[in-house]
C-alpha cells in the first residue's frame, strides 16, 4: 500500500476540490494552444520543465520595461530598485526553504551548478585521497557527475548505495555506507525518473550521527512540496527555478552559513571581492563571495514570483489535488495492457515511469505526441539508474498541479492507440 495515494477514489476526488484547476489553468498562457494539428495541449513533462504562470511572464517584462539596471553598483535609481529587487528575491528563496538567513541562499543557474559549486568550492579543498562520496542509484546525471570530476582531481573514491527493486532507497544498507571514510552524502530528496521521495529527515539524522555532512538535489522536490532546509537539517540544498513554474536559467543554494563561511569562493569577477590589487584580493561577504559577475537578476525577479505564486495557491491545495491526479493517472495507465509502473508502490510525487512490452518508450512518446500528449521518453538523465532496474529506457509522465483528468485520459487513449499499432 502506498501511503502517498489515496485509498478510494471518493476520497481521492473530495481531497481535490479545494483547488480551481480550471482558474489555474487560465494562469498559464501556453496551456491554451493547441497541437499537432489541432489537439489540445495536454503537457505531462513537468518534471523536465514547467509551465511558467503569467505572474512569472509579467515580473520579467515590469523589471524589463521598468527597472533593468545593474545591481549592487550603481547610485542611480533603477540600480537601487533593480537591487532591492534581486535581494528581494533572495528573501523570497530563504522564505521558501526555510533558510535562517539570506545569506545562506546563493542564486546559481540550477540544480547543476548549486552541485558542482558544492563539488568544487566545498569537497576539492577538503577531500583526501581514500576518502568517499557517497550517492544512490536513483541519482540525475548532476549528482553523479560532478562527484566523479571531483574523484578525479582528488583521488576520492565515488560509492553508490543501493535501492530495492522497487525504486525505494535501502536505509539499512545506506546506513552500513556511512563510514569513517565517507566525506559527503549527496543525494536527491525526489527522484526525477521515478517521482521516488526519499525520507531525507531521517537520512540526515542518519548521516549526522556519524558526522558526515549531506546535500540534497531538491530539483524535482521543490515544485511539489513545502521544504524546510532547517527541519531536514541539511546542509546544502540545490533547486532549479524552471522546475518550479519560474524561468530558466535561475536557481538556488541553500548552504548552512558555519560551511559558506569556511568556504573560498569557486569562482573569481566582479561583485565577489571587497578589494583587489594586483598582489593580493579579499572576498566580498556571503552572499556575494559565491556570486561572481553580473547575475540573471531577471531570472531571480521570475522565480521569486513564481514562489509567491505557488504560496499564494498553497501548498495544503496543491499537494491534494496532485496525490489525486497522481494516484488516478497510476491507475490509468498501469490498467493499459502490455504496461509496467516502475516504483508503482513507492512514496512518490507527480511522476508515472512506465514500459509498454515489446515497445520502445521513443515509439510511446511519439505515438502520443501525436495525440497532444507531450511526455519524455529516454533514461531522464539517470542512466546508472536505468541500468539497476533492467530497462533501457521509460516513458515518464509527470504533473503539476495544472494538469487535469482529461489530459490523463488523453494519455491513456495515446496508449491504447500504440497498442493497436504494435499488436494488431
Ligand atoms: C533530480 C534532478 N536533479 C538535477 C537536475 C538538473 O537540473 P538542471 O538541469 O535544472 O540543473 C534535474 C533535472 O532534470 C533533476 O530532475
Amino acid at each position: 500500500m502506498n501511503p502517498f495515494l489515496p485509498t478510494t477514489v471518493a476520497e481521492a476526488e473530495q481531497q481535490s476540490q479545494r483547488l480551481d484547476v480550471r482558474a489555474i489553468r487560465e494562469d498559464f498562457p501556453i496551456l491554451r494552444q493547441t497541437v499537432r494539428g489541432g489537439k489540445p495541449l495536454a503537457y505531462l513533462d513537468n518534471a523536465a520543465t514547467s509551465q511558467k504562470p503569467r505572474a512569472v511572464i509579467d515580473a520579467i517584462t515590469r523589471f524589463y520595461t521598468q527597472t533593468n539596471s545593474n545591481v549592487h553598483r550603481g547610485l542611480h535609481e533603477l540600480s537601487e530598485r533593480a537591487t532591492n529587487a534581486y535581494e528581494g528575491a533572495r528573501a523570497t528563496v530563504r522564505q521558501t526553504l526555510g533558510a535562517a538567513e539570506d545569506r545562506e541562499i546563493l542564486f546559481v543557474r540550477g540544480t547543476t551548478e548549486g552541485v558542482n559549486l558544492v563539488a568544487q568550492a566545498w569537497a576539492r579543498p577538503r577531500v583526501k585521497p581514500g576518502e568517499e562520496i557517497l550517492v544512490t542509484e536513483m541519482e540525475h546525471h548532476s549528482d553523479i557527475v560532478p562527484w566523479q570530476i571531483l574523484c578525479g582531481q582528488t583521488g576520492a573514491k565515488l560509492v553508490v548505495a543501493p535501492i530495492t527493486d522497487g525504486g525505494v532507497l535501502d536505509l539499512e544498507a545506506l546506513d552500513r555506507l556511512l563510514g569513517k571514510k565517507t566525506r559527503l552524502l549527496a543525494l536527491a530528496h525526489v527522484s526525477n525518473a521515478l517521482g521516488t521521495i526519499n525520507p531525507v529527515k531521517r537520512i540526515v539524522e542518519m548521516a549526522h550521527a556519524k558526522k558526515i555532512p549531506v546535500l540534497l538535489d531538491g530539483a524535482q522536490a521543490v515544485p511539489h512540496m513545502p521544504v524546510d532546509v532547517r527541519a531536514i537539517g541539511c546542509d546544502f540544498y540545490a533547486f532549479s527555478g524552471h522546475k518550479a513554474y519560474g524561468p530558466t536559467g535561475i536557481g538556488a543554494l541553500y548552504g548552512r552559513a558555519e560551511h559558506l563561511e569556511a568556504m573560498d569562493p569557486w569562482q573569481g569577477g566582479g561583485d565577489m571581492i571587497s578589494s583587489v590589487t594586483f598582489e593580493k584580493t579579499t572576498w566580498n561577504k556571503l552572499p556575494w563571495k559565491f556570486e561572481a559577475g553580473t547575475p540573471d537578476i531577471a531570472g531571480a525577479v521570475g522565480l521569486a514570483a513564481a514562489l509567491d505564486y505557488i504560496a499564494h495557491i498553497g501548498w495544503g491545495p496543491i499537494e491534494d489535488y496532485e496525490r489525486t491526479l497522481l494516484a488516478q493517472a497510476t491507475d490509468a495507465v498501469a490498467a493499459v495492457p502490455g504496461v509496467r509502473v516502475l516504483a508503482r508502490e513507492a512514496p512518490r510525487v507527480s511522476v508515472v515511469s512506465f514500459t509498454m512490452e515489446g515497445v520502445h518508450p521513443h515509439d510511446i512518446g511519439t505515438i502520443v505526441d501525436l495525440n497532444g500528449v507531450a511526455i519524455r521518453a529516454g533514461h531522464h538523465c539517470a542512466q546508472p539508474l536505468m541500468d539497476r532496474l533492467g530497462v533501457h529506457a521509460t516513458a515518464r509522465a509527470s504533473l503539476a498541479f495544472y494538469n487535469t483528468r482529461e489530459e490523463i485520459d488523453a494519455l491513456v487513449a495515446g496508449l491504447h492507440h500504440v497498442n493497436e499499432v504494435f499488436r494488431q
